[in-house]
């Protein structure tokens, strides 16, 4: 019976991890696919002290994603899944730190 608690244990860490590591590579990966072109290094090559770094509030980055706005096109959930977003936040904030 021990064992097999510490068998789901085991299991369960490991599927953590790789989620862990998929859904940052996610993040990454659309990062470069459809923000970095503006915001390459977390920098903006449209308005210069509109940059992304620094942010901490991932809700202020899924939000703009979804309006756009002020010479940001908005992404809607068909181009950016709010899984998807969610995954670009975290990389933002975890990224592009001050
Ligand atoms: C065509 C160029 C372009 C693309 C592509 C683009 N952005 Fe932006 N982004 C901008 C501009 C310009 C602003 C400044 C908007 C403003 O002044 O309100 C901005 C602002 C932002 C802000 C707000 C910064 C702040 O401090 O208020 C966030 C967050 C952001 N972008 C994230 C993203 C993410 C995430 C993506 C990819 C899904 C992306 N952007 C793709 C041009 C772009």
């Amino acid at each position: 019976m021990k064992r097999r608690i510490l068998m789901a244990t085991v299991v369960a860490s490991i599927s953590m991890m790789s989620f862990a590591s998929f859904a940052a590579e996610t993040g990454e990966t659309i990062f470069k696919a459809k923000c970095s072109s503006c915001h390459p290094d977390g920098g903006n090559i449209i308005k210069p002290g509109e940059s992304i770094k620094g942010i901490k509030d991932t809700k202020k980055i899924t939000k703009k994603i979804r309006k756009g706005g002020g010479g940001m096109p908005a992404f809607d959930a068909k181009t950016v899944s709010d899984a998807d977003a969610k995954s670009v936040a975290d990389y933002i904030v975890k990224t592009f730190k001050k």
